[in-house]
């Protein structure tokens, strides 16, 4: 067993250089003691279970013009979607009765989905669904309106930081939106007392091993509930169209060093790495995962959510994505859980 996966077990902290060196020296050998370290971290508070969130795409209009998103605004060919109240209740109702507890509510950054409605939203499925946790994802906002969303019942809140280098936030954003800013967010959300969850993306255009470094001191030093990474992914009709996508291989090393400099956090087998590889998802929780969120989106809106090329699910219905992920679950030796899945206080 290496020496700094030990240590890294053992401690939860390792000095920069030796971060560095793990991420420079990222062999099969090295993934494997760490996911092996990782797994056992995991298993020790969650034990074979993997929570369950149900993902509601409900608006793809977005304010914003990040490089790498595929529902960014100047992107003139997606085909805009809002789902009505209605429709939104339905993807609860579908997903309440196929034994989902988490309701994750994200969209772009839509005007039209302002205070009021949203808070009108959170109150209706809260009603109908007091036992029920509401994760929102919904990016930037100020304090106030944040505030306003917390009290109306939402429990939870998901931002990443996308990267925690102020120059590479400039290569990946217009200057509108500063790293500043989205770190006083998700300093507001804690304090107002969201479980928070913040992440990035691995490999985006221009990242270096140093930015991913700087990356995982943020979230040692935030220490937030929930930690979302997942591979950059090109879209077709983004500035980073031609850029090289993210690698397997390094997010699996990146979620098993996260699980092991934070113990217990909640930290997904995402959609994009279930994207780049077949098994992406599985591996995922084999490195130290232990939550997976499958889409209740209406399908018939799926393809317009696309962030990147080739997202997987588009075409199942929620129920066959829940059954599809209980059988990847259960390959790998782990269960599906339908509870909440708070974070272990
Ligand atoms: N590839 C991978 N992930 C992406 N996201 C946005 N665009 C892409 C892409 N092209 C991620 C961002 C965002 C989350 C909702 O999806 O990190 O925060
Ligand atoms: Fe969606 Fe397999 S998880 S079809």
């Amino acid at each position: 067993m290496n020496k700094l996966v030990e240590k890294l077990a053992r401690e939860q902290y390792l000095e920069a250089k030796e971060i560095l060196w793990l991420l420079e020296n990222n062999t099969v050998e090295l993934r494997q003691d760490l996911s092996e370290k990782a797994r056992a971290v995991a298993k020790k508070t969650f034990g074979n279970g993997v929570y369950t969130r149900g993902l509601i795409e409900f608006s793809n209009y977005c304010k914003n013009d990040c490089y790498y998103c595929g529902i960014r605004q100047s992107n003139d060919q997606v085909n805009r979607y809002r789902l009505t109240e209605d429709q939104i209740f339905n993807c609860c109702q579908t997903g309440y009765a196929l034994g989902f507890r988490t309701f994750v509510l994200q969209g772009g950054e839509d005007p039209y989905f302002d205070d009021d409605r949203v808070v009108a939203i959170i109150q209706e499925i809260k009603k109908n669904y007091a036992d029920c946790a509401i994760t929102l994802s919904m990016g930037e906002k100020s304090k106030k309106s944040y505030q306003r969303l917390y009290q109306a019942g939402a429990d939870r809140y998901l931002l990443r930081h996308e990267t925690a280098n102020k120059g590479h936030y400039k290569r990946l954003h217009p200057s509108n939106l500063t790293l500043e800013n989205r770190i006083t967010c998700l300093r507001d959300l804690k304090e107002i007392g969201f479980q928070v969850g913040t992440g990035f993306m691995v490999g985006s255009p221009t990242q270096t091993i140093e930015n991913i470094l700087e990356d995982l001191e943020f979230i040692k030093e935030l220490k937030p509930q929930m930690i979302g990474i997942g591979p950059f992914i090109p879209h077709h009709n983004t500035p980073f169209k031609n850029a090289n996508p993210g690698s397997l291989e390094q997010t699996l090393q990146l979620i098993s060093i996260l699980r092991l400099m934070l113990p217990k956090a909640l930290i997904p087998a995402t959609t994009a790495l279930g994207t780049i590889n077949g098994q992406g998802r599985e591996l995922g929780i084999l490195a130290g995962a232990n939550v997976v969120m499958p889409n209740l989106s209406p399908v018939a809106v799926r393809k317009d959510y696309s962030l990147y090329d080739n997202k997987i699910c588009t075409d199942d219905e929620a129920a066959e994505c829940r059954s599809c992920l209980a059988k990847r679950m259960a390959s790998i030796g782990y269960e599906i859980l339908t509870n909440r899945g708070d974070y272990p206080e």
